[in-house]
């Protein structure tokens, strides 16, 4: 393990959908954290990483089953703070000697209610000023016997342990979730820990570029390396930052796999040879993908198939720089927990997304991923410290199988023609409106079904295509983006009449949870 330039927080992960949004309140407040998956977290791990302070994470489990889940017991005897959140707190109170039971009755879901008990401590401070706090449960076990040496700082109607602590060894213990959205004032509780566990707030982006650069530099030494450009801003601030890193030694690939928007493939490659002057391997591989696709419906199936061609494709060009031995992808931390839990750990796939789950197991390089940690608009942050243009930095992201994602059902070419013109309507559209930077994210989707209309005097049988918008902070939660009347009717006008091919517009109002950004 490298050495550390800055204190670091560990979370120990058990597995929890919302482990990441622990990370993401710490970075906010510039404290450097890594999520570890319980299993590689022995005590040897925690001798090398030495944290300032410990997070135990929620997870699925049960903590009275065989086999749970455990972190090893020289967490609690590093003498820092540790925090246990839900299924953390409840494995914390069962290792010190308190009792956690299941059955029913026991389990708790949504919104509640914490009130204080008698006692202060610093972990709430700014807490409970208006009485009570609204906090999110979602817990199957409750603690039915706290820990010796524990006290009660707050209760829920059912949770009588929903926040509890050890002072004097500060153990910090709470049955809820502070990290989501809907424990609306969880943030200060992180900031509250952080604080008295002696954080100065000395990870910023200026300490990443720093730190990514030397951690390029190393794992890569005198190799060649071919990065996969997208034009996205994650693979352009990966390429920029390796580019930094390690100058000609980077050759960046950008695949056309014919599924880019419109127009695309001129600018990437307009942009990253003329302007930034980096060796550019164009690849046009849009037969290859294209007739691989063809007769596809499954949405997995899709995106293994595209994820196996974009490394084939790689593989090729490396050979062509003369044996590069590394690939890099602008892989997001998004993107690795919801394939996987971080390196690795237990939580439940959600979709394969293809810079991870689509990658074959025997693949001949080795992957540079330096924004692997990093949340989508710590990206961008990163490429503004980078210099990177705005026009860059503000663009919505586009995921790597490109439009293949917003086709659902088989892809055909004409589908993505069509898919193509709409789009770029449905863009300008909303630039034109001034919209655009307003929104996370926009675009079509083609669905796979015809509907009858009238135009002219004729009937018509064309596609029905869906507009997307979302307003998100990391693309983790999405809402559904609140276009007018107006603007929903003149542009589904200007699609019908500019677009041969569909004849039905309609707006996609769902949010997620439950739904997902893309289609599929
Ligand atoms: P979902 O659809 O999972 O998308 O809500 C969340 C964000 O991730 C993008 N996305 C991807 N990005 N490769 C990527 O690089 C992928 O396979 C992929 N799938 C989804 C999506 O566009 C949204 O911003």
């Amino acid at each position: 393990m490298s050495t550390p330039i800055h204190d670091r927080l560990l979370i120990i992960d058990f597995g929890s959908q919302v482990t990441q949004l622990i990370a993401r309140r710490l970075r906010e407040l510039n404290v450097y954290c890594e999520i570890h998956p319980y299993q590689n977290v022995t005590s040897g791990f925690l001798a090398d990483f030495a944290p300032k302070a410990v997070i135990l994470s929620g997870g699925p489990a049960s903590v009275i089953a065989d086999d749970s889940p455990r972190p090893p017991m020289d967490v609690f005897d590093l003498g820092v703070p540790v925090l246990g959140i839900c299924y953390g707190q409840q494995v914390m109170m069962h290792m010190l000697g308190g009792r956690v039971e299941s059955g029913h009755g026991t389990a708790e879901f949504g919104r509640a209610y914490v009130t204080p008990s008698d006692s202060s401590s610093d972990l709430l401070s700014g807490w409970f000023e208006g009485g009570r706090e609204q906090v999110w449960m979602s817990h199957g076990d409750h603690v039915s016997a706290i820990a010796p040496g524990f006290e009660v700082y707050g209760t829920s109607p059912n949770a009588p342990f929903a926040i509890t602590a050890d002072i004097s060894r500060r153990f910090f213990a709470v049955q809820f979730h502070p990290e989501v959205h809907h424990t609306p004032n969880g943030g200060r509780l992180y900031e509250n820990f952080v604080k008295l566990a002696g954080f100065t707030g000395d990870w910023t982006m200026g300490a990443y570029r720093e730190e990514a650069i030397r951690k390029i530099r190393e794992q890569v030494g005198e190799e060649k390396v071919i990065c996969g450009l997208s034009g996205g801003v994650d693979s352009s601030v990966a390429a920029v930052l390796i580019h930094e890193a390690i100058g000609d030694q980077l050759t960046c690939v950008f695949v056309d796999h014919g599924l880019l928007r419109q127009g695309e493939a001129e600018e990437v490659v307009t942009m990253f040879r003329d302007h930034y002057n980096m060796p550019l391997i164009h690849a046009d591989e849009r037969e290859l993908f294209l007739g691989e696709l063809d007769g596809q419906s499954d949405p997995e199936t899709k995106r293994k198939i595209i994820g196996r061609l974009f490394i084939d494709v790689f593989q090729k060009h490396a050979a062509e720089v003369g044996g590069a031995k590394f690939l890099a992808q602008g892989t997001l931390y998004p993107d690795v927990i919801e394939s996987v839990s971080f390196s690795g750990g237990p939580s439940v796939t959600i979709k394969s997304h293809h810079n991870v789950g689509g990658l074959p197991e025997k693949m001949g390089m080795k992957l540079v991923e330096p924004l692997r940690e990093l949340f989508k608009d710590e990206v961008r942050a990163l490429g503004r410290e980078l210099g990177l243009p705005d026009s860059f930095i503000g663009r919505h992201p586009f995921p790597g199988p490109g439009l293949a994602i917003r086709c659902p059902g088989e892809i055909t070419r004409e589908k993505l023609d069509i898919l193509r013109k709409a789009d770029a309507v449905y863009i300008d559209q909303i630039r034109k409106h001034g919209l655009y930077d307003e929104i996370w994210q926009a675009f079509v989707a083609i669905l796979p079904v015809r509907t009858v209309g009238v135009m002219g005097d004729g009937r018509t049988y064309d596609f029905a295509c869906a507009l997307r918008a979302v307003t998100s902070v990391d693309g983790m939660t999405a809402d559904y983006y609140p276009f007018s009347h107006e603007f929903l009717g003149e542009t589904a006008t200007r699609i019908i009449n500019e677009v041969q091919g569909i004849n039905r517009v309609t707006y996609d109002i769902t949010s997620k949870p439950p739904g997902t950004i893309e289609w599929e």
